[in-house]
């Protein structure tokens, strides 16, 4: 494995307090860059000052979104103890968005290895209070100076940090979604199922069009029915609809949540079966008009376990859950944080330790 150089930064910024963090606007004192280069591979691993990078403006990142991304955090533990959740998933995942989008791959020890030392660098920013967390945001553009459209043979891999509090303003009340039906945003064969600046951008609009009507988020449908449940804008959706818990399949237009994969994997665990199968919008509208439609939520690193108070799916309003949290998503929330905060043993071994806080 490549050894990783460390250059301090001689400027250390002051931090803010845990109470005023928000998320993803702080970022800390230091960065890990890596380059690659056709025929060299990935190169010159290195944690050093955050701070502004050079591309060439010809890069195929700015023009043709030759991106990949992954989300995951490091909390602070109840006994001190700095924790990662699943980090060899995201770099799992991340090299499945690098073979979609035609990038090379990564060693993913070494980014594991990457993400700890930087942490451990500026362990003094991750932050303690309750629901806070130190967001990590591992990413890789291409930098080509060439205008053709071609994979290119130039690579940045970085990783940024940041002290975050809540994805949600609203924090753990529940969410209002609008149902998306005019637009899409992947269809199978796309890219869905990777983490790539794409997707993201081909969001915006409703979810600007959806905050305007005071949605938080977008719920999408597939692209070529445009019946079935797919995901939320950054989360993946769990329903409750009479006692059975149920998640749209990964039929390779969504993201396979790893925060969705831990979730089933803890209800299973319980004993309440998860089924992962296709679900129409009609079929939850009904389910609400029966009564039948007892929890939704949304699962993500940023935003955790989210409730999910209402889905307006065209004139239809659904409303979810009285304004409340359901009894298996505030189970579910409990769980997972327990895990993430080591308030409870981490039976499935999720959690990989930092160093002490
Ligand atoms: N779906 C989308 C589109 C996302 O951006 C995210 C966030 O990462 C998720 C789902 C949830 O994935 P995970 O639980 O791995 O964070
Ligand atoms: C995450 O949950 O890590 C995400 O990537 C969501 C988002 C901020 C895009």
């Amino acid at each position: 494995m490549q050894e990783i150089s460390v250059t301090k930064n001689p400027n250390p910024k002051a931090r803010p307090t845990d109470a005023k963090l928000g998320f993803g606007k702080i970022f800390t004192d230091h960065m890990f860059v890596m380059n690659y280069t056709t025929g060299q591979g990935w190169h010159d691993a290195r944690i050093v000052p955050y701070g502004p990078i050079s591309l060439s403006p010809a890069s195929s990142c700015l023009h043709y979104g030759q991106t990949v991304f992954e989300g995951m955090k490091a909390y602070y533990g109840v006994d001190g103890t700095i924790r990662l959740f699943r980090p060899d998933e995201n770099f799992k995942r991340l090299n499945s968005s690098n073979q979609r989008l035609a990038i090379p791959p990564v060693d993913e020890e070494l980014c594991v290895e990457a993400v700890k030392k930087l942490v451990e660098i500026d362990k003094d920013w991750v932050p303690r209070w309750e629901g806070t967390s130190l967001y990590i945001r591992p990413f890789i553009v291409a930098n080509d100076d060439f205008l053709g459209v071609k994979a290119a043979d130039e690579y940045y891999f970085i990783i940024i940090i940041s002290p975050s509090g809540a994805y949600y303003e609203s924090g753990l009340a529940p969410v209002r979604i609008y149902v998306e039906n005019q637009y899409v945003r992947a269809v199978r064969g796309g890219t869905g199922a990777a983490k790539t600046g794409g997707n993201y951008a081909a969001s915006l609009l409703a979810q600007v069009e959806a905050h305007e009507q005071g949605y938080s988020q977008v719920l999408w449908l597939d692209g070529v029915e445009r019946k079935y449940i797919e995901e939320v804008g950054a989360m993946n959706v769990f329903f409750v609809v009479d006692g059975q818990v149920i998640t749209p399949a990964l039929t390779g237009s969504i993201l396979p949540g790893i925060t969705r994969k831990s979730s089933i994997e803890l209800l299973q665990a319980w004993g309440i079966p998860v089924k992962e199968r296709r679900i129409t919008a009609q079929e939850l509208a009904e389910a609400s008009d029966a009564g039948k439609l007892e929890e939704a939520f949304g699962t993500g690193t940023a935003a955790v376990v989210s409730p999910i108070g209402e889905l307006k799916w065209g004139d239809k309003v659904m409303n979810i859950g009285g304004g409340k949290i359901g009894l298996i998503t505030q189970r579910l929330y409990d769980a997972m944080t327990g895990i993430q905060y080591g308030r409870i043993p981490d039976e499935h071994h999720w959690t990989v330790e930092v160093c002490k806080g």
